[in-house]
């Protein structure tokens, strides 16, 4: 008895001390340095258990390493989405999505789009935006590992006036819907933008969003009007901040999105409108843009198709082509920017389609992977874990098979996914 129960301590001290220690190399045929800019060749990865331990030309391999041979590869940090909605995404029919899906509906499918997320190359994503805090179940089960995904940094509801983006609107009034308190979003005047961003808060926000103007997918009238006051925005960002959160400030129009950057977000998120004075503001106070510069393409040819009423369309067509030329303008302007694509209004999985778009409209193939790793990772605030392959960060990491500075578009197909040490994905 004594002897199995030593040989079993034994067997277990060895285990966890093997699993404590594992190690792997990975070879890199080529590596994007996103911090100074360049493209490396031929270096190795030391990954041990969950964090980058080195990467140079060489490196002696230890013996207990496992060895990932990506030399045929371009190798580089995990892709970061600053802005998706990873919990749902259009079921077909613009009714039955509002009417006919409570909560529950959405989290029993949540777990199918974290998984193309990740397997997508992305490793981390801050999500703006669910219903009845699936984002919160969803981040927990990931971080538990029960569910596959990436790294989730989530806003739970988006808080918006009356007869906001974040409201129901175009229903006649004597249909009542009631949301349990606080969990719609839905919140006018100073005081009750700062008691919801506390109830988001005490309910796992780690980051807080806002309408400060209207929205394309939703029925109220204008895309650029403000939504909520200077001090209303003051409140919420305020409020925020003093709980740790940043905020992200949903602005198609010039007006709010000045508004917020006065208030002091980190990010205007769509900025479609943005004219030359709120450009500069932006630059001057630091404020990333997070423009959705791929979403104009699929609403377009699918939406009218999915039943969503003319009125949303015709809204589309007036801000899509603006939104890209005036992306082009902030990016000329030195705007930092940061990726996010919206994901959820198009299939998840699909995020690294808008890169495409974005060197059509301004940025370079290494500014945009910039803002969808380094960038991105110092928007969300996680830059000392993630955003580059450095010693001391966690292992994020990616490959594809062709130099993406070449043909940006190869990064709509990852091949190999790393996150935190583990691999999801190695074909
Ligand atoms: N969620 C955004 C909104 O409804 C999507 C905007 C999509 N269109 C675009 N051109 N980016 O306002």
């Amino acid at each position: 008895m004594r002897k199995f129960i030593t040989t079993s301590v034994f067997l277990l001290v060895t285990t966890i001390g093997f699993c404590q220690n594992k190690t792997t190399i990975i070879k890199a045929g080529k590596l994007i340095d996103v911090e100074t800019g360049t493209v490396l060749l031929n270096q190795m990865i030391l990954v041990r258990n969950d964090s980058i331990i080195q990467v140079a030309n060489k490196i002696n391999i230890p013996k207990e390493a496992t060895i990932i041979d990506l030399s045929k590869s371009t190798v580089l940090p995990g892709l970061i989405d600053c802005h998706t909605h990873i919990t749902s995404q259009p079921g077909g029919d613009y009714y039955a999505d509002i009417f006919r899906k409570t909560p529950v509906d959405v989290a029993i499918t949540a777990h199918i789009y974290a998984k193309r997320t990740l397997e997508a190359g992305f490793t981390s994503v801050r999500d703006l935006g669910s219903a009845g805090l699936v984002d919160i179940a969803l981040r927990n089960a990931i971080n538990n590992g029960d569910v596959v995904g990436p790294n989730m940094y989530a806003a739970t509801m988006f808080i918006g006036s009356t007869g906001s983006h974040g409201d129901l609107n175009g229903f006649s009034p004597y249909l009542e819907f009631n949301a349990p308190k606080g969990m719609s979003g839905v919140a006018n005047g100073v005081d009750a933008v700062r008691a919801q961003v506390r109830f988001n808060v005490k309910n796992g926000a780690d980051v807080i969003k806002f309408g400060a103007s209207a929205g394309v997918l939703s029925e109220e009238e204008s895309v650029g009007g403000p939504q909520y006051s200077q001090e209303e925005m003051d409140a919420i960002v305020s409020e925020a901040k003093m709980w740790g959160r940043k905020a992200a400030a949903h602005a198609h129009g010039a007006e709010a999105i000045k508004m917020a950057v006065k208030a002091g977000v980190a990010s205007i998120e769509h900025g479609s409108l943005v004219d030359a004075e709120g450009i500069q503001l932006m630059k001057a106070k630091g404020t990333y843009l997070v423009s959705d510069v791929y979403d104009d393409e699929y609403i377009l040819s699918e939406y009218s198709k999915l039943g969503y009423p003319d009125k949303i369309i015709n809204k589309e067509k007036m801000v899509g082509k603006l939104q890209r030329e005036n992306f082009q303008k902030a990016v000329e302007a030195g705007v930092k920017i940061a990726f996010g694509t919206d994901a959820g209004v198009y299939p998840h999985g699909w995020n690294a389609r808008q890169f495409k778009w974005m060197t059509r409209f301004g940025l370079s193939p290494m500014g945009a992977i910039q803002a969808a790793t380094i960038n991105a990772a110092d928007l969300i605030g996680i830059k000392e874990k993630t955003g580059s392959i450095k010693a001391g960060k966690k292992a994020d990491i990616i490959a594809v098979a062709n130099n993406p500075i070449d043909d940006i578009t190869t990064l709509e197909q990852v091949q190999f996914v790393m996150k935190n040490g583990v691999v999801y994905k190695n074909n």
